[in-house]
This record gives structure tokens, sequence and C-alpha cells, in this order.
């Protein structure tokens, strides 16, 4: 609230932009009778859902896939191969382009069965009469398993959907192959970034991890420098010894 306040004043003084950052760009949501549209209760809400929303998920992705990286030689040699190629055609310090990401097709399968294995949430609920009715009909078709709590709520299960050896056999095997169609051949059985309101950050999500990694394999080289790679769910997954890691840069001309 105090953030709030202080952003607040900033705005009114004109010493930062109205779309400085997320506070400033709230506080600036108006109506037609130009009033302020959010209460502060409202702005903080929408904060932290997004803090949540946005940093929570992608770190554990990222920390996750590190750890595949880490543990599954081929895997890492196929996206070292992948993400090579596309920096290979790249000029020093030039920057990734749209259709790079395109190009990114294993490392975001590799991406996908990460999710599979190890969700970001493990538990999301979805309310409304249309989620609502959605959800029931791929439960009857026992596609996502879902749970019903109220007439017009379920809570969608991602690990006991992407752990169904009918949706996906062999579920605890990493398997990145069975991401390799363009969409799942039944809707809704990977449900990592939700179902009919699938996650707004999908495509951030997508960037920032492809992004990533790719500057993390063709400059870097990564290993594990923790012997306990486990971890317990609080309700995100938090590792037991912290997952640190080495890296060391591949080039000695410090490019970054
Ligand atoms: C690996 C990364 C991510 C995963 C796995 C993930 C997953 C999800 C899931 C499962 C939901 C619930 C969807 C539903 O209700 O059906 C959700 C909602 C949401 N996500 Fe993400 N997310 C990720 C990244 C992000 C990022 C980067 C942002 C923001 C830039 C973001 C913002 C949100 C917001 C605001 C919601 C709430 C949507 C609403 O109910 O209106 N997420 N996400």
């Amino acid at each position: 609230m105090d953030l709030i306040s202080e952003k607040r004043v900033t705005l009114e003084k004109k010493w930062c932009f109205p779309h400085q950052d997320l506070i400033t760009c709230l506080l600036s949501t108006r109506n037609e009778d130009n009033l302020a549209l959010l209460s502060d209760e409202e702005i903080e809400d929408n904060t932290v859902i997004i803090m949540i929303g946005e940093y929570d998920t992608s770190s554990i992705l990222l920390t996750f896939l590190i750890r595949i990286l880490a543990n599954e030689p081929s895997i890492y040699a196929a996206i070292v191969q992948e993400q090579e190629e596309i920096a290979k055609s790249k000029t020093l310090g030039e920057l990734l382009p749209w259709d790079d990401l395109t190009k990114m097709k294993y490392t975001w399968r590799v991406a996908m069965e990460t999710l599979k294995d190890n969700p970001s949430w493990v538990l999301f609920l979805q309310e409304g009469p249309q989620r609502y009715k959605i959800w029931r009909i791929s439960n009857a078709k026992r596609v996502a398993k879902v749970r019903q709590i109220s007439d017009k709520q379920v809570v969608c299960a991602t690990s006991m959907t992407h752990m169904d050896e009918k949706i996906f056999p062999n579920p605890s095997k990493i398997n990145p192959t069975c991401f390799e169609q363009q969409a799942p051949a039944r809707p809704y059985c990977s449900v990592a970034f939700g179902g009919p309101r699938m996650c707004p950050g999908y495509e951030f999500a997508r960037i920032e991890t492809l992004t990533m990694i790719h500057y993390l394999v063709t400059q870097f080289t990564c290993k594990l420098s923790c012997v306990d790679d486990s971890f317990c769910r609080d309700p995100m997954p938090v590792f037991n010894q912290g997952l640190p890691i080495h890296i060391k840069p591949k080039k000695s001309n410090g490019a970054i």
C-alpha cells in the first residue's frame, strides 16, 4: 500500500510516465469520466497475482529445465545443436528476433515435457458456467482430471492429468517427442498453462524461457554443483539444496 501511495504521488507530480511500470499503469487506468478504475486494494491484488503468476511459474520451469540439461546428456546435446545452429547465423551482439524463437522447436518440446512432469501449478481453480461446463465434459471423457467443488467451480489437478497412462504412455519417463505434434490429440490433456481460459502469459513465458536457454547453452557450460537435486512442494517446488549450478563462459572474449 505504501508503494502504491508513493507511485501515486510520483505520477501526480509527473515524475514518471503513466506506463512506467505495472503499478503506475494500473493507477493510470481511468473510466470515461476520467475517474480511477481500480481501488488500491484491487491494484494490490492484481500486482500480487501477476508477481506469483509470472515469476514463480517461469523460474520453476527454468530451474527444472536446467536440472534436465544436467541429468540428460542426450537432451542437452540436442538442445545445444538446435541453439548453436541459430547462433551460427548471428553476428556478435545481434539480438534474437521472433523468427529465431519459432525455430527452437525441440527446446520448447523439452520445456513442455518439463512442465508435464513438474507443472508450476499442481491445482488450479476454474469457475464460471462456461469453464465449468468445458472441464466437466473433459472429465467425463476421461481427459483432464477435475474435481467439482460447487455447482460452478471445479479444480483441475495438473499432475494427475499429466501422469495418466492413457494420455501420456509411460508418463514418468522424460519423452519430449510426445509434444511433436502442433496440437495435442485431445484438448485438455496438457494443462500446464490451463485450459479453456489459458494463461495470458503463455507467449511471454515461451520468449523468456527460450531466450534464457539459448544464451545459457550457446555461451556457457553449466553443471549442477550439488549432490542432492531433490525437491519438495510448499506448494511450489523448493529444492532441498537450492539447486546451485556452476556456469563457465564457453568463449574467452566475454561476449554475452
Ligand atoms: C512457465 C510459465 C507459466 C505457467 C506454467 C503458467 C501457468 C498458468 C496457469 C495454469 C494458469 C491458470 C489458467 C486458468 O485459469 O485456466 C495461469 C494463469 C495466469 N498466468 Fe500464467 N503461467 C506461466 C507464466 C506466466 C507469465 C510469464 C505471466 C505474466 C507475464 C503469467 C500471468 C498469468 C496471469 C495474470 C494468470 C491469471 C489469469 C486469470 O485468471 O485471469 N503467467 N498461468
